[in-house]
């Protein structure tokens, strides 16, 4: 058995039956802990989401408390309750920071090294786990009821909680020096496009310019790091697909929170505990095909679906939309022509240009600025090919003007001199189209 499941209550000397007169408040948890998990009935721990197996869990707390240690008394004796509550019907120790509307992320490093991020920015937090096998408890009450398991054979696990928020652990000997969880918090309050304007990712024009090309059924990737919000952006443009259309979205696993009625969601299935079942995106792209969709929108393209997308797309399934992990949009098609090569196809290179460049139109490329703000920096066109490479060609970039240190980021967004092969088709579909309006070096 590995380390990390041992106990972290053997050999600390309190017996739950003892009373623990004179102990240290520590240790008085720890005794209370115990005695709690034995008396409780496993219903209340297992049921552990509810507002109700919090309190009871409290009261039967304070009881105990009173009767065995009332030497326990004042602000001491609610810290105690609160972190036996969070410690039986929640996170553990993290539990106030997963509790906290304002944390968008958790991150536990070490059991002595948890950070957060709070409005973009990442903070570390004086929370801390007793060790190891401690981080590994909380870890396992997380997964369980989910039916994941996590040991030296499946040392990595992602998963999507109850109410929509993604959970990773990765554990040693993978990460040798504690294992590692990571919660990305399901938000509710998703920013529409006018949040993201007000917020300056966008502006007014950007947005009238995407707006068009979705409803013109302009293939578009966005792009962008780790946690740059393409989700997010993804889900703020879906709002410009129509009422009327049949869409299919596949995720691994579901972030997306389409608004529309006619929406058929799609979600790929990790191998199970003998490594059999699993369903890939593509397994599903492929699927999907054959579910009459007007459009097809694929939470993040990352493996061999990429091949079956730029072969729809050339077919006629136009108005895609996807995320995809890359840091600038000429390295997001060197991503997807990657990720065809590898899905093992025996087509030349010059090909599998050749179809990315007649798929995709469109690359928004979003970023992080050193302020924490996230901002679209580049709308940028598929030109076509020149000899064996694909062209691109920025239609609008941001112009960072003050402030890559501390304070917040300064710019504005420009035109380059760049209009679009699809402008003609973006005016049919409502965007204001002046003879300026491409022109180079304006800026707004
Ligand atoms: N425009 C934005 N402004 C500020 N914060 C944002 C913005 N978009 C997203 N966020 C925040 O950034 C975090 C990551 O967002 P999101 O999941 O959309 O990013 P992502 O790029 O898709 O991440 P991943 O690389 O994991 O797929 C979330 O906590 C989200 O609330
Ligand atoms: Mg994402």
């Amino acid at each position: 058995m590995s380390q990390w499941r041992r106990s972290e209550f053997t050999g600390n000397g309190i017996a739950a039956g003892v009373r623990p007169d004179g102990r240290e408040p520590e240790e008085v948890q720890q005794w209370l802990h115990q005695r709690l998990v034995r008396q409780l009935d496993p219903a209340v721990i297992s049921d552990s989401s509810g507002r109700k197996s919090r309190e009871a869990i409290e009261s039967a707390a304070r009881a105990l408390l009173s009767v065995d240690a009332p030497q326990i008394i004042g602000e001491t004796k609610e810290e105690i309750i609160a972190a036996v509550v969070d410690e039986i019907a929640g996170y553990g120790p993290i539990d106030p920071l997963v509790r906290d509307p304002q944390i968008s992320e958790i991150m536990v490093n070490a059991p002595d090294l948890v950070y957060f991020e709070r409005d973009g920015r990442l903070y570390e937090s004086p929370l801390q786990f007793r060790d190891a096998a401690h981080v590994m408890r909380v870890v396992e009450r997380i997964l369980a009821p989910l039916g994941r398991r996590i040991d030296e054979a499946s040392p990595m696990v992602d998963a999507r909680l109850p109410d929509g928020s993604r959970v990773n652990v990765i554990i040693p000997p993978l990460a040798p020096d504690s294992p590692i969880l990571t919660i990305r918090k399901f938000r509710t309050d998703r920013y529409g496009l006018d949040d993201l304007i007000t917020i300056g990712t966008l502006n007014d024009e950007t947005v009238a310019f995407l707006r068009a090309c979705i409803t013109a059924r302009i293939n578009v990737l966005i792009s962008g790091g780790t946690g740059t919000g393409k989700t997010t952006l993804l889900n703020a443009l879906s709002a410009c697909l129509g009422a009327g259309e049949r869409i299919v979205t596949i995720e691994d696993p579901l972030e997306l929170q389409l608004r529309q009625r006619h929406v058929v969601r799609l979600e790929a299935r990790p191998p199970g505990i003998e490594g059999r079942g699993e369903v890939t995106q593509r397994d599903l792209f492929r699927n999907a095909l054959r579910m009459r969709p007007d459009r097809i929108i694929v939470g993040e393209v990352r493996g061999g679906e990429a091949f079956d997308m730029m072969q729809a797309m050339n077919t006629g399934h136009e108005g895609s939309m996807s995320t995809l992990h890359a840091n600038s949009p000429r390295d997001a098609l060197a991503r997807i022509e990657n990720m065809v090569l590898v899905a093992g196809y025996d087509i030349p290179i010059s090909a599998i240009r050749e179809q990315i460049a007649s798929a995709i139109h469109l690359v928004v490329q979003i970023a992080r600025m050193p302020d924490g703000a996230r901002r679209v920096t580049h709308i940028t066109e598929i030109a076509g090919m020149e000899g064996p490479t694909v062209t691109t060609q920025d239609i609008y970039r941001y112009v960072i003007t003050g402030s890559m240190g501390a304070g917040p980021v300064a710019g504005y967004f420009e035109t380059t001199g760049v209009r679009p092969r699809f402008a003609d088709r973006l005016q049919a579909f409502g965007f204001d189209l002046h003879t300026e309006t491409f022109a180079r070096g304006r800026r707004f």
